[in-house]
């Protein structure tokens, strides 16, 4: 089984990722480290300083990585950009409430402009829908906006071990747009 967790930054992927590493022992790769170690990146972005992805890279890498598994190896991944690439059995959006992703962006302490962007996308549900366009009902989105992240965990290793499904378009941030 392979799945991969993808979302907007500050959505919880991280944080969630590592916990069900702990609980299960499963194989993580998180693709940010990935694109430090490996260097897949064709620039720095100017003003902002973040690393422009070369994304054919990064899928190219990762695909190598699962076609060494082993026989029924399990294997976790980790990343914004990771719906992007082909390989998982299961895709997981993690969603938050746009005024709650604020806060936790702020604390990982974004740029106000680079907050905007990001909790923008997240009103307009675009990695879900990124996501959607790839994976179709392999695609499950769980909203954490009133979850710990050990529930989050929870709820993932159900997705995993078959007990749950959570098809894409439950969630709702529209109220953000029009309040
Ligand atoms: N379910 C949750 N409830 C409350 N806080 C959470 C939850 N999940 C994550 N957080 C907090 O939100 C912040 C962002 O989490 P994290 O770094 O795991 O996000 P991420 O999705 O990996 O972001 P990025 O794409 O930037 O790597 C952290 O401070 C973390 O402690
Ligand atoms: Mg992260």
């Amino acid at each position: 089984m392979i799945l991969f967790i993808t979302g907007t930054p500050g959505t919880g992927k991280s944080t969630v990722a590592s916990l069900l590493k702990e609980k299960t022992g499963l194989r993580l790769i998180d693709l940010n480290q990935l694109i430090n170690d490996e260097e897949l990146y064709t620039g720095i972005h100017e003003e902002w300083k973040y690393k422009i992805v070369d994304l054919d890279a990064l899928c190219q890498s990762l695909n190598n990585i699962i076609a060494d598994l082993k026989d029924q190896e399990d294997l976790l991944v980790e990343g914004h950009l990771s719906h992007f690439c082909k390989g998982a059995d299961v895709m997981v959006v993690l969603r938050a409430h746009p005024d709650i992703l604020r806060k936790r962006l702020k604390n990982k302490g974004f740029p106000e402009k680079k907050i905007n962007e990001n909790i923008e996308a997240e009103a307009l549900d675009v990695c879900a829908f990124e996501a959607f366009q790839t994976y179709g009902d392999k695609t499950n989105e769980i909203n954490t906006s009133d979850k710990k992240p050990e529930e989050v965990a929870d709820i993932i290793n159900k997705i995993m071990i078959g007990e749950e499904y959570l098809p894409v378009g439950q969630v709702d941030f529209f109220d953000y747009l029009i309040t």
